[in-house]
């Protein structure tokens, strides 16, 4: 098949890359022009595990083509993706003005049937503000030309996003006709073969599908934010609660790790969203305004130990900060508890350390660049050196079971102030560090 995908980001990238990998021609299309041109050059602008190499392959095979000719694209492809942001607007809800962008060159450019699907995160209804968007530009061109729109939203865990994509748990499908069903179940066969995985829907039950999905995510991990919390005044172990509860069936394991708060590109804005769409039809939702709250005050749980421990006026101390993007095998730093961390640090007099794998770059040139007091270190251990205690904030791989006796030698203060309850308490004691997690009274 030959398909373009427009917005050529975190999802866009691994969605026509793995399209491509499946035999398809595709054409992935941005605006960002440096973007383009690294990809042109096989440099990839994010850092995914295993992208690399078959973003490089199919594009060797003249499977895979960048460009920022959206004309050019259209006119070779007849399914088009729309993948671009729908970051979070001034009062919460989708900022729709990208989608919406390319809805208009779709309009403009389109010279035969397509197919439009909307894979970005997008708010219910606006596959129909899609339609209405190219039926006008296409009137006002005069063409008649047919085309559908189609729901398709992206389940892609960051970190996980190449096997996310080619071994899906689901692919939730919104149309109104069978033949776009028909085209969507022929492009996801190879993905979901062997298992029932295709889901059909109607467009706005599938649009709403992505939001109850991350909605429902984030409310565990703030519901068992607040049992951390609850935990640590009444010492009780969250550790040993949360595995008490995992066990049963019902609730089950994953997404009841209490931390120092939820971040990324999506569980935010969409909870936001969501909010803010409810609203707009009269009704308040209080559970999902709660677990916004609860998440904004989770991300001050660190600082707030921080200065229970040292103080208010942290001038003249600096703080080890392991780990930067929101979380591990990702270098997105965008909504990251560490940009709250290290800002309540520094507004307290703080100076910061900071060793991250992968996301300086996102750090420097973003979302920290405007922080003074903050020093980008090349490994794990110099971070450490002369400061006051160590704050892992991403549990990345190589953070899980450092040498300990090198922290301390390094530390002036042999303290720890966990974000992820990583480490074990007893072993820390014992080795006379001060450990602080989440959910746990401070012994
Ligand atoms: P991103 O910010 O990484 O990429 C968006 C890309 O679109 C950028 O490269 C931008 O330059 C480009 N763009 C903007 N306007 C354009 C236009 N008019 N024409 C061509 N390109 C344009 O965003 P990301 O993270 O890939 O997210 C895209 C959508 O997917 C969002 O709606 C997001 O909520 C959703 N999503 C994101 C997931 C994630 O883990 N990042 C997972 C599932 C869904």
């Amino acid at each position: 098949m030959n398909i373009s995908v427009v917005g050529t980001g975190y999802v866009g990238l691994v969605t026509g890359t793995c399209f491509a990998e499946m035999g398809n021609y595709v054409i992935c299309v941005d605006v960002n022009e440096d973007k383009i041109n690294k990809l042109n050059n096989g440099i990839i602008p994010i850092y995914e595990p295993g992208l690399e190499r078959i973003v490089i392959e199919n594009n060797k095979a003249d499977r895979l083509i960048f460009s920022t000719d959206i004309k050019n694209a259209l006119e070779k492809t007849d399914i088009c993706f729309i993948a671009v942001g729908t970051p979070m607007g001034e009062d919460g809800s989708a900022d729709l003005q990208y989608v919406l962008a390319v809805a208009e060159e779709i309009g403009k450019h389109i010279t035969k049937h397509t197919y439009i699907i909307n894979k970005s995160t997008v708010p219910v209804g606006t596959a129909d503000k899609v339609r209405e968007t190219v039926s006008r530009v296409l009137q006002e061109r005069g063409a008649d030309i047919s085309f559908d729109v189609i729901s398709n939203p992206e389940f892609l865990k960051e970190g996980a996003a190449v096997n996310d994509f080619m071994k899906p748990d689901r692919v939730v499908v919104g149309a109104d006709n069978e033949r776009a069903l028909d085209v969507m179940r022929e492009l996801y066969a190879p993905f979901t073969v062997n298992h029932e995985r295709f889901i059909a829907m109607d467009v706005r039950s599938s649009e709403m599908t992505k939001y109850a999905a991350n909605s429902m995510l984030a409310t565990k991990i703030s519901f068992m934010n607040e049992i951390a919390n609850i935990c640590e005044l009444v010492g009780a172990d969250v550790n040993k609660v949360r595995v008490g509860i995992g066990s049963d069936s019902r609730i089950g394991y994953s997404f009841i790790y209490p931390g120092c708060g939820y971040g990324g590109s999506c569980f935010p804005k969409d909870v936001q969203a969501l909010v803010r769409t409810a609203n707009k039809n009269g009704y308040e939702p209080k559970l999902l305004e709660a677990v916004e709250a609860v998440n904004y005050d989770q991300k001050k749980s660190i600082p707030r130990k921080i200065f229970k421990k040292f103080g208010e006026d942290l001038s003249g101390m600096t703080f080890a900060v392991w780990g930067l993007s929101f979380k591990p095998e990702t270098d997105d730093m965008r909504d990251a508890a560490s940009i709250t961390i290290v800002k309540e640090l520094v507004a307290k007099g703080a100076k910061v350390k900071a060793y991250d794998p992968k996301a300086f770059h996102e750090a420097q040139t973003c979302y920290l660049k405007d922080v003074e007091g903050i020093e980008y270190l090349d490994s794990k251990y110099t971070a450490l050196t002369g400061c006051d205690a160590m704050i892992l904030v991403t549990e990345w791989k190589e953070f899980r079971s450092p040498d300990f006796d090198e922290i301390k030698k390094r530390l002036k203060n042999p303290v720890i102030f966990d974000g992820r309850n990583q480490y074990s308490s007893k072993k820390l004691h014992e080795m006379g560090f001060e450990y602080f997690q989440i959910g746990v009274m401070p012994k």
